[in-house]
């Protein structure tokens, strides 16, 4: 059985001391999260993680939203994945489109970062998503195998099933356009088959398959309901600690 998992997503949002009033917030939802079987955190900018760690400690996940695939260096703005272990990180979000639009993640870079950071024991959340032209022209489902295909090169059988991958339409992100629970279900459906192909049905029926893009409390459960998705990373809705709360409790 795969556990349900709902991930914040709150990309360049929140200074230290907001971050801390919502965490204050928010960290009783751990409990409430556990008990329902639900695996739930947030994503945040470097400068949270230490202070949000420090609140939430093991009641909610914490992740960072990105991370460089050397252990160190002459990378000058760049954050490693000791810095992360360090402060006690254990997930990161990797090839989120927004990066890979501004800051030319390629699925090649996200390769190589999924395996730096499957190596130091940390969970890597993999985005996955097709552009709008791309969902039009019907070309979702080549575009997004290629993602994956790439993005797991060399990835081992036993460490395939850590992987989380997230599927977000680039069209359905912070647009309020959200893919229909059937679309998001077909692609989630079809990316567990390509990990099928590349494993076999035994990794994929263990990876956990998110949908992410204009995720809000009133259709969480409708994507959660679908067979092959398996939580959500959320992002506008993830940043105001009420609706960030009623994700789960519309769950439930
Ligand atoms: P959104 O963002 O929920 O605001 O659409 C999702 C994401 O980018 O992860």
């Amino acid at each position: 059985m795969r556990r349900k998992l709902l991930l914040g997503n709150w990309k360049m949002n929140k200074t230290p001391s907001e971050a801390v009033e919502f965490c204050k917030e928010a960290k009783e939802l751990g409990k409430l999260a556990r008990a329902n079987k639900v695996d739930m955190g947030i994503c945040v900018p470097y400068v949270d993680l230490v202070p949000v760690k420090k609140i939430l400690k093991k009641s909610l996940i914490v992740g960072a939203e990105n991370c460089h695939y050397l252990e160190k260096g002459a990378y000058t703005g760049e954050i490693s994945i000791p810095m992360l272990k360090d402060i006690g990180i254990d997930w990161c979000i990797i090839g989120h489109s927004e990066r890979r639009t501004y800051d030319n993640e390629t699925s090649e870079k996200c390769n190589k970062k999924i395996l730096a950071l499957l190596a130091n024991g940390i969970t890597p959340v993999y985005c996955c998503g097709e552009s709008l032209e791309t969902f039009e022209a019907n070309k979702t489902k080549e575009f997004v195998e290629e993602q994956i295909v790439t993005g797991f090169k060399d990835v081992s059988y036993d460490d395939a099933a850590k992987v989380v991958i997230a599927y977000e339409p680039i069209w359905a992100i912070g647009t309020g356009k959200n893919a229909s629970k059937e679309i998001a279900e077909d692609i989630c459906g079809f990316i567990r088959n390509v990990i099928t192909k590349l494993y076999d049905r035994k990794v994929a029926n263990k990876v956990r398959i998110l949908y992410g893009g204009s995720v809000k409390p009133a259709t969480v459960k409708e994507y959660l309901t679908q067979k092959d998705i398996d939580g959500a990373l959320v992002g506008g809705a993830s940043l105001d600690v009420n609706s960030y709360k009623e994700l789960l409790t519309s769950l439930l």
